[in-house]
């Protein structure tokens, strides 16, 4: 998979009201039922009928697709998985195969298998952002949003391994004393944030609070008011009093942040590496309305688990469902 660039403007099209519309007809057709993360483009997230973080999508999948016979997963694959594995009837369908995860695939599973093995008696706590065979070799799942409680589930002198993602796993062993053995995996996008990119934005916003996603690395982190997932940074956002926020994450969110607040002012931090200045994640933005409207047409790219595999990916992710209630 390629991690090249790819803007918004970019992707606009002349004909954007008539593929909203089309989409608009085809889930009314065919009873579907269209489920989208924070990082996927505006226009996608307003045709949704679920807009969530990677926690809220896990759990409310099971709910909102009960009555529909297809769910349109529009964010990467291993949230079309997750929810394959929950709503295993319905027919899952995403507007293209190829949006995966950097961070997922800097996991593979016969190498996480080796990693588990060289630590016997070790419980083994995986992000969700990874694949099916990952799964099956974990004992509890996490996402941002619940990692924190679930890792503090645990007795303090738990020996647990983390994985993949080594920044969100060092975060969550600062904020909980825990010295949880790290897969050494990472985001691409998230990486890309740096501290001197936020220093220099605190000289022109010095009162604007910092916005950060957990996947970034440490010196980032730490220059964080608030450090959450996609829904803790937009709940921050639309309820505090400030009015300028400097947000790094995915830019995805900045939709709904300047929805839910049109008074306020939300800054992107830039990549540290861009030439363009976006930070957006290349897989997440693979989700366009043209192939959304291709996709309910065609009843395309539907999403088998396979059986075995599922049945074991299946444990760790009710474990996580049940923990974080
Ligand atoms: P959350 O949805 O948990 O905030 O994770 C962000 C992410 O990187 C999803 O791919
Ligand atoms: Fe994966 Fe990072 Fe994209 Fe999320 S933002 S889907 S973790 S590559």
């Amino acid at each position: 998979m390629n991690n090249s660039c790819s803007c918004a403007d970019a992707r606009l099209s002349d004909g954007r009201q008539a593929l909203i519309d089309d989409i608009r007809r085809l889930k009314k057709e065919k009873n579907a039922v269209v489920l989208a993360h924070y990082y996927v483009d505006g226009d996608i997230q307003d045709i949704a009928d679920y807009v969530g973080d990677s926690l809220a999508l896990a759990q409310k999948a099971q709910s909102a697709c009960a009555d529909a016979d297809i769910v349109l997963m529009c964010g990467v694959d291993f949230m079309a998985d997750t929810v394959k594995l929950l709503c295993p009837d319905k027919k899952v369908l995403v507007p293209d195969p190829a949006a995966g995860c950097s961070l997922a695939d800097s996991c593979p599973p016969e190498d996480f298998a080796r990693f588990i093995a060289d630590h016997p008696g070790y419980t083994v706590i995986s992000y969700v952002n990874t694949s099916l065979g990952v799964k099956a070799l974990s004992d509890v799942l996490v996402t941002s949003g619940n990692a924190r409680k679930i890792v503090e589930s645990f007795p303090a002198d738990a020996k647990l391994i983390f994985g993949p993602d080594r920044n969100l796993g060092a975060y969550i062993n600062s904020v909980t004393g825990r010295d949880m053995v790290l897969w050494n995996g990472a985001c691409h996008v998230h990486e890309r944030f740096s501290a001197e990119a936020i220093a220099r934005l605190k000289e022109e916003y010095p009162e604007a609070p910092v916005l950060v996603h957990p996947e970034c690395k440490r010196p980032v982190v730490l220059m964080g008011d608030v450090v959450g997932s996609t829904a803790v940074l937009l709940d921050y956002a639309l309820k505090s009093d400030s009015d300028t926020f400097i947000v790094a994450t995915e830019p995805g969110i900045l939709h709904r942040m300047r929805q839910g607040a049109p008074g306020k002012t939300f800054i992107p931090v830039p990549p540290s590496d861009s030439t363009c200045g976006c930070n957006d994640c290349n897989f997440m933005k693979l989700n366009t309305l043209a192939k959304l409207r291709d996709c309910l047409a065609g009843e395309l790219n539907e999403v088998h688990v396979d059986p075995a595999l599922a049945e074991r990916a299946l444990v760790p992710i009710r474990r996580m469902l049940e923990l974080s209630k």
